[in-house]
């Protein structure tokens, strides 16, 4: 079976990105063989793209998608040719037209969920459910506070959040922005740019800070939400969009109130067939619900996922990104 996908020979910018016919073998045990229809954009997978997180090269890149079931291989049960699922896992590949996967990680699509918003959905509201249900458990009364709330991750984990009943205080760049994470449920937004975000989040919090802080910025944030914890609140630092956190002494959570960090995995919470379908089932209930929406931003040609790397890195994208084979 041929297949067109994105392949990188070497890591660095968005121009390692290739476009090219790949030959896809009959699917082997355990896997079967899906032609993709809807393929998510991920932060994670520029990460794949620099070498951040080190991959085997020659790679192809993307960890979601949803697609029909074209072949199964031997051993596989629970999925047949012409299945509609999705899918977040690696090893990524994809960014193409059909591949083969581990069955495993397929999960059926609720009948009423367009393709689309699936693969808008999974990876960023899995992430979104264990950052609030598991890294730390918001409570009714909350105050957390997160950053890039009009992002894909940050928009429905603040409509979650408060759902919970968390007082969310959001962070973002642009005026654009904010009238997107105040839809999304943020009761308060700080801007990025805030020289002293841990005064405005004291201020914003009765001077006692936040129970938790989600930051998927990194670098060039992680002291900021050090200090704009209350006692004992926890750092969920999951992201690295400005770089990786450098080194830090554990001292600097003891002087800022005993405080607790976390560094999760969304992998590392659904990584058992019985652990993701749970998952799953809480993340399609806030969908059906209402309580949480599905945005998606922007879409663009799967050819064209280098533009879309540079659009997601520069900041200019909202809410959830599609890239169409
Ligand atoms: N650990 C996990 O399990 C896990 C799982 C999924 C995602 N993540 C992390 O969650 C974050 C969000 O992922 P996403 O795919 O939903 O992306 P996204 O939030 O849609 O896009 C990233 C956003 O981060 C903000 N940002 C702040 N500083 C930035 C910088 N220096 N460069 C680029 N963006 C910056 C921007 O929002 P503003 O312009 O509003 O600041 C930007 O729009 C990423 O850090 C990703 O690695 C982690």
């Amino acid at each position: 079976m041929k297949s067109k996908a994105i392949r990188i020979y070497e890591f660095g910018g968005p121009d390692v990105l290739t476009w090219e016919e790949v030959d896809v073998p009959d699917p082997g045990e355990g896997e079967v063989q899906i032609r993709h229809t809807a393929i998510g954009l991920n932060f994670i997978d520029t990460y794949h793209r620099t070498g951040l997180y080190p991959v085997d090269l020659p790679t192809g890149l993307g960890s979601e998608a949803t697609g029909i079931v074209e072949a199964v291989g031997p051993g596989v049960t629970g999925v047949a040719v012409g299945d509609r699922v999705v899918y977040a896992g690696t090893p990524a590949n994809s960014y193409s037209e059909i591949r083969n996967i581990a069955a495993w990680l397929l999960v059926p699509v609720p009948d009423d969920m367009p393709d689309e918003q699936a693969a808008a959905v999974l990876l960023k509201g899995l992430t979104a459910w264990y950052l609030l249900r598991r890294s730390y458990r918001v409570n009714k009364g909350d105050a957390i506070l997160l950053y890039a709330a009009a992002g894909g991750v940050g928009s429905l984990t603040s409509q979650w959040a408060k759902h919970l009943g968390a007082t969310v205080i959001g962070v973002v760049s642009t005026d654009e922005k904010v009238e997107l994470a105040r839809a999304n449920g943020c009761e308060h937004i700080v801007m990025s740019d805030d020289a002293d975000i841990p005064g405005t989040v004291k201020g914003l919090t009765g001077g006692e800070g936040v129970a938790a802080v989600y930051d998927s910025v990194g670098r060039d944030t992680f002291f900021a939400s050090l200090d704009s914890l209350r006692p004992h609140g926890t750092m969920v630092t999951f992201g690295n969009s400005s770089g990786p956190v450098d080194p830090f002494a554990p001292a600097e959570l003891a002087k800022r109130g005993s405080l607790y960090v976390t560094r999760p995995i969304l992998f590392h919470f659904v990584n058992t067939r019985e652990k993701l379908l749970h998952a799953c089932d809480e993340l399609f209930d806030v969908v059906h619900s209402g309580a949480v929406s599905i945005s998606i931003g922007q879409q663009y040609a799967l050819k064209d996922a280098a533009k879309a790397h540079r659009d997601l890195e520069a900041r200019k994208t909202t809410g959830s990104t599609i890239l169409l084979p």
